[in-house]
């Protein structure tokens, strides 16, 4: 059993009900039902609770909005994958979410495929037993050594968000090597690592191109398993050489989460040469500032990650219904600092707008890269209002 220090499962309908509408909102531009993703989000849970609650000083309701955002940030990624390189969902066999947590794509990944194409993984077993449970998907049970792990399933997408960014050398090959064994032959492994461009100041990068630092966000995996690495691509490059000789391979920066690189490594004979993975659009309001005339003037930040793409459109939607859109007009060389070596210089972008107050806005910042980020806050009734919840990301690094 993992224990967190939590008592109790956070239920999604004791949250703000503004946030609240934004979440139901988001998951719906997906598609989502949102009663069956908003299912209460189990006490045991590491991600949330240690890592994404105290990033935003254990406001719940920012926080129930984050795993929402990031969940669906993680499903853009996961879902070109399956585009580009799997033709599509509806020609996937089963697939493994592989150091899965309490299974935040799980959420996402129940309403998309059939829960026999499912099957999650991870060293936490009443994690994986809990979504065998709540989603009706097939448990395996890992454990610390890659040998002491039994499982023979070939998987056409085997995906590692957030594991490989926490191993130490050794280790690292010895899960690449056995992951990549689970694959099928069309099959395709994607992990995601912390690259050397966002190593922590003060810390210097190890001649073998991996930096292990003794800490993570976990309040029971041993720091001998499990800490905070940094790599290179070389390094990364050397162990996928090692494991398939010759194996055809991707890396996208940023590609998952906020500040990850993720990798693409394909099955023998698999060419990923053609494999097109942008992040997602991200920014947010920073201000609002109701003018004598009644309207609002409203500014924030944009960022697209993507090397070679921009954010050619900010569109602004009242309560669902499109108002104007904006041309981000300013760069942002502030927000950067937030995001290390990021391939594009943040953009500002300000409106205009009449609305009631309490009004939805829902921007809509579109990416040429075919993606498009979406941020939200209410309509200010005061004079001026600072957003630093909704947006608050850029704002600290
Ligand atoms: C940062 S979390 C990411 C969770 C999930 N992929 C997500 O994005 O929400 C890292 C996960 O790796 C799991 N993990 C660490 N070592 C593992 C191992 N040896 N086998 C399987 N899972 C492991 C942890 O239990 C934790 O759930």
């Amino acid at each position: 059993m993992t224990d967190v220090g939590q008592s109790r499962d956070l239920a999604f309908d004791t949250i703000d009900p503004r946030y609240l509408a934004f979440i139901r909102d988001y998951l719906g531009r997906y598609g989502l039902d949102s009663d069956r993703f908003c299912r209460p989000l189990p006490a045991n849970d590491e991600m949330f609770f240690k890592a994404i609650l105290p990033n935003y000083e254990h406001d719940v309701s920012i926080a129930g909005f984050k795993f929402v955002e990031s969940t669906l940030r993680h499903f853009d990624a996961y879902r070109q994958i399956v585009d580009g390189a799997l033709g599509g969902f509806a020609n996937l066999g089963t697939v493994l979410d592989f150091a899965s947590g309490w299974g935040r794509l799980t959420r996402v990944l129940e309403q998309t495929l059939k829960p026999s194409q499912i099957f999650v993984g991870d060293i936490y077993h009443d994690a994986v037993a809990w979504q065998e449970q709540t989603f009706g998907v097939t448990g395996v049970f890992s454990a610390p050594d890659p040998e002491e792990f039994d499982h023979t399933g070939r998987h056409d997408l085997v995906f590692v968000g957030s594991m490989f960014s926490h191993l130490p050398d050794g280790l690292f090959q010895r899960w690449l090597a056995k992951l990549h064994s689970f694959l099928g032959p069309r099959g395709v492994l994607a992990f995601s690592v912390h690259d050397q461009a966002i190593l922590p100041p003060g810390h210097a990068m190890d001649p073998s191109g991996l930096t292990y630092l003794r800490f993570s966000e976990s309040g029971s995996l041993d720091l001998e398993i499990y800490g905070m690495s940094y790599v290179t691509e070389a390094y990364v490059g050397a162990a996928i050489e090692a494991v398939s000789p010759g194996a055809s391979w991707r890396r996208f920066p940023k590609g998952l989460y906020e500040n990850q690189d993720l990798y693409v490594v394909g099955a023998p004979g698999v060419d990923l040469s053609g494999l097109k993975l942008a992040s997602t659009p991200m920014g947010g309001l920073e201000t609002a500032t109701l003018l004598p005339t009644g309207e609002s003037d409203y500014a924030g930040w944009a960022l697209e990650r993507t090397p070679g793409c921009e954010i050619s459109r900010v569109s602004v939607h009242v309560d669902g219904r499109l108002a104007l859109s904006v041309v981000p007009d300013r760069e942002r060389p502030d927000v950067l600092a937030a995001f290390p070596n990021a391939a594009n210089l943040p953009v500002g972008w300000r409106f205009r707008l009449q609305a009631p107050a309490g009004a939805v806005i829902r921007l809509h910042l579109e990416s040429n890269s075919g993606l498009t980020g979406y941020a939200y806050a209410e309509a200010p009734a005061a004079a001026a209002m600072t957003y630093s919840g909704w947006s608050r990301r850029a704002l600290r690094s």
